[in-house]
């Protein structure tokens, strides 16, 4: 089991508690102790790289997760970080300066490297969600594909880089996401069906890049109970899993829903209700989710 923390976004929580780790332009007011991002809070909150004790604090979160997880490596995100709070705040622009860093990339190149550096001093390896721009990371480090089209480059920054790969292009990985066409959705969520898990071809890029596995998500802003999770779960991951793990030669999608529907009886009895994709099951989901 690998632990994934989340900077310099996705923060919220922490802004609330810590708002001297924040940048002295953040405007903090109106935050709430949720994950995601809340109606009438349009910005991002990212922790201001040049407030020396918020490093001090990752280290103690850093030694917690050494302390709990025996995983080699620890996931610190990166994603989803636009620097815009970054590029008015003087403590930000006085460690440019002194950094002679020339823009808020750079600085973002800073930060990550220097909470990569906290990550190995602690004895584990870095992970980070891939976002579109090799400069973010150092040789050798292993970042996640997850955005709709981002494979291909991430393959391309991965040779450049020799960074390691680890696949999860939402279209065909995201848990979370509808899975059939109907369902209601979160506004921008795209439907991901069982067959589009099970399109995934990471065979795509062998030869190419070090690729390490594949992985699928599944976040739970909009998963409000367990038998929820375990509905989104399976059986898309059980599609994601003999993605990752079967030779492409010996995979069927046919095959596949045979075996699944074998399993049928079994997911039921464990999950409370059954995990066929019908309208009348997505009605019962209905009343779980609040609207949004
Ligand atoms: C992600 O979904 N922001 C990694
Ligand atoms: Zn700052």
């Amino acid at each position: 089991m690998i632990a994934e923390i989340d900077v310099p976004s996705h923060t919220q929580a922490l802004a609330l508690a810590y708002p001297e780790f924040f940048c002295e332009t953040a405007h903090l007011d109106g935050l709430a102790p949720c994950t995601g991002i809340q109606k009438g809070v349009k910005k991002r909150y990212l922790v201001c790289p040049a407030k020396e004790p918020m490093y001090k604090f990752y280290d103690a979160v850093i030694k917690e997760l050494v302390a709990i997880f025996p995983s080699k490596d620890i996931h610190l995100g990166g994603d989803e970080a636009p620097t815009t709070p970054w590029e008015s705040c003087p403590s930000c622009a006085k460690q440019r300066k002194e950094l002679s860093l020339t823009d808020a990339k750079q600085h973002m190149a800073y930060f990550l490297g220097r909470m990569a550096e906290l990550v190995k001093a602690n004895g584990r390896e870095p992970l980070f969600w891939y976002e579109l721009d090799d400069s973010l990371y150092r040789e050798g480090e292993t970042v996640f594909a997850w955005y709709a089209q981002c494979s291909d480059d991430a393959v391309v920054a991965a040779q450049k880089k020799n960074l390691k790969l680890v696949l999860a292009p939402s279209p065909h990985c995201y848990l979370d996401f509808p899975q059939i066409e109907g369902q209601r959705r979160y506004n921008w969520m795209p439907t991901a069906t069982l067959r589009d898990f099970y399109q995934l071809k990471p065979e795509k890029y062998e030869g190419k890049a070090e690729i390490r596995g594949t992985h699928c998500c599944l976040w739970t802003e909009r998963v409000p109970t367990l038998e929820h999770a375990l509905y989104q779960s399976f059986t898309c991951a059980m599609a994601s899993a003999e993605v990752g793990w079967s030779q492409p030669a010996r995979m069927s999608y046919d095959n596949f829903v045979q075996r699944v529907k074998a399993q049928a009886d079994a997911y039921a009895k464990r999950s409370g209700y059954s995990l066929d994709r019908t309208k009348e099951n997505q009605q019962a989901l209905n009343q779980l989710y609040p609207k949004s």
